[in-house]
């Protein structure tokens, strides 16, 4: 695995890495008020990154365009804005970055639907 596969396979591993240990710190404190905000950095930051890994390990031509780097940035900034939005939105603190990560995750999963299109298109 090499290129924008690893990079999103790599962002995967650390997410759910902190992911698990934000779970077990809920667990040990008995305080489960964040667990929608944990929840979403694991399957946003976990399960959708790696599929996102093996997509474009499975399919080398689109993990070369330019449009798989522009992806991986995308859909790194909604997670790493969308998931402290979600604390600031159950704390009540504020929504701003939740809508903001929220729309910037949202145009991460076009941006691959257009590169799988695209993508069917041409082995097809
Ligand atoms: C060491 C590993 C993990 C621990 C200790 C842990 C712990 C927790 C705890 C304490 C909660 C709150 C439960 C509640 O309030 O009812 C929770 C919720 C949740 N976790 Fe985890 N978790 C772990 C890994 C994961 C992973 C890998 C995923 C997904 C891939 C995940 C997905 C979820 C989901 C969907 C919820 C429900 C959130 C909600 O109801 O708002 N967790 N977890």
């Amino acid at each position: 695995m090499k290129g924008v596969a690893l990079y999103f396979f790599v962002t995967a591993t650390v997410a759910v890495t902190l992911g698990m240990i934000w779970g077990i710190q809920m667990s040990a404190s008995g305080d489960h008020a964040l667990g929608g905000a944990h929840a979403h950095l694991n399957l946003v930051g976990w399960v959708t990154m790696a599929l996102f890994g093996v997509y474009y390990h499975l399919t080398p031509a689109a993990a070369e365009a330019m449009l798989a780097k522009v992806h991986y940035v995308v859909a790194l900034a909604g997670l790493v804005i969308m998931v402290p939005g979600i604390v600031q939105a159950i704390r009540e603190t504020g929504e701003t970055l939740a809508k903001v990560g929220s729309f910037l995750t949202l145009a991460s999963m076009a941006i691959f639907l257009v590169t799988v299109l695209m993508n069917a298109r041409r082995t097809a």
